[in-house]
């Protein structure tokens, strides 16, 4: 049976990755392949364009929280499969303005949650419909140097305003298995990486910053550990959960890859003064002498770690990716697409920069 499926923030980073895989994977499929993006700062057109000419595809502009929007597309396009990205997702925005996070995060998933519910039931229930919601490892808090990693029945400890609206939206997407029995499924995976992400995130701030002569800003002591992975691999496990798990699992999803901030930084400085002039690119200054370490971000978790051993144990999932060859194809990527990130870093986004990096 086809899987029509619908894609929120298939217009941003990993929803883009993910759209692009499916599409790759199922070639002759009949299936709808419809995207619900509302192409703020952070959805891009452009990151679904080669995706454009397939029939199969539709990009609607629109938000999550506009019912009747969702409930018109679920009827009209059939859909059977709801893979739920859209989400406002950075730290530091979420700091310098939450309402932003809770109205998308909680209220929109839940609007998502209820039409579905809807449309599910209007349909008597069929048992192959799913509702997969992509969350975050944010959710469990900040771990000390030697704390285990977080597991599925980790306590939730979310410390951002970000984290706390995931939290509330996973929260819900639970609640919705439990008391009507929908068939919703979890993920929630560590700090992803990769092509089309947008320049607010670490990676490619700094690559950017190195490209461009500005300062790297490096929050505190650069020590924070986060656990990378690259995006096509949060693809492939996004596919197998959605395949193989059953209906209210809940699965982590992560890189076994530790690395501290500053470790990143150090990496990327080498990587841009090895690439970009054998690319026919120079840079105006050496990278690492622009490293300057900023003022903290307030309630910085410390460290991130996922124990992926239960969707490696259950579902035959690991990490396919290697970190450093990764890396190196992600600086690659954003050398040869200045066309993709120069029209991004609008008026919009030098403000946001000026406000969040000015006083530090
Ligand atoms: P992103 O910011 O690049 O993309 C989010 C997309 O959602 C954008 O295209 C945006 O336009 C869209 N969107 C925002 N509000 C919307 C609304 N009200 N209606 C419709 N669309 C809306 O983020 P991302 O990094 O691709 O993250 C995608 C999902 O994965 C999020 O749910 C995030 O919490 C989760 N996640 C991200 C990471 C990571 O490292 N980036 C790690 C784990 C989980
Ligand atoms: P980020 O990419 O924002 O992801 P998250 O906060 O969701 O983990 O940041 C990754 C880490 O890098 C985090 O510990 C904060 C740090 N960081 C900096 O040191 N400088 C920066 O300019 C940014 C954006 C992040």
């Amino acid at each position: 049976m086809s899987k029509h499926v619908l894609i929120t923030g298939g217009a941003g980073f990993i929803g883009s990755n993910f759209v692009r895989h499916w599409c790759k994977n199922h070639p002759d499929d009949n299936g709808r392949v419809v995207v619900l993006d509302i192409l703020g700062y952070a959805g891009n057109p452009a990151n679904v364009a080669d995706l454009e000419e397939q029939e199969r595809f539709s990009l609607v502009k629109g938000d999550i929280c506009d019912r009747s929007l969702v409930t018109e597309l679920l009827t009209r396009e059939k859909i059977n499969t709801i893979i739920h990205f859209a989400a406002e997702s950075h730290v530091d925005r979420s700091i310098l303005g939450p309402a932003a996070f809770v109205q998308t995060n909680v209220v929109g998933t839940f609007t998502l949650l209820e039409a579905f519910r809807q449309h599910w039931e209007a349909q008597a229930k069929p048992s192959h419909y799913r509702f997969l919601h992509v969350s975050t490892d944010e959710v469990y808090g900040s771990l000390a140097a030697d704390d285990p990693a977080f597991t599925e029945t980790t306590p939730y400890a979310p410390n951002s305003p970000y984290s706390a609206s995931k939290a509330g939206s996973d929260h819900l997407a639970r609640a919705y298995f439990h008391t009507y029995g929908m068939p919703t499924l979890i993920t929630n995976c560590s700090n992803n990486y990769g092509p089309y992400q947008f320049p607010e995130k670490l990676i490619p701030l700094m690559c950017l910053n190195i490209l461009l002569g500005k300062p790297l800003p490096v929050y505190g002591d650069g020590q924070n550990v986060r656990d990378w992975l690259h995006v096509s691999d949060h693809c492939t496990a996004i596919e197998t959960v959605l395949n193989q798990a059953n209906p209210g699992d809940v699965y982590n999803i992560g890189g076994n890859n530790q690395v501290k901030n500053l470790d990143i930084v150090h990496q990327l400085c080498d990587l841009m003064g090895e690439l970009a002039p054998a690319m026919g690119m120079e840079l105006p200054t050496a990278p690492r002498e622009l490293i300057t370490f900023v003022r903290d971000r307030p309630g910085h978790d410390r460290r991130y770690a996922m124990d992926i051993s239960k969707i490696e144990r259950d579902l035959g999932w690991s990490p396919a990716y290697n970190f450093e060859t990764g890396l190196r194809q992600t600086v690659e990527w954003y050398l040869q697409h200045r066309d993709w990130w120069q029209p991004l870093l609008s008026e919009e986004y030098k403000g946001y920069y000026a406000k969040l990096y000015g006083q530090r």
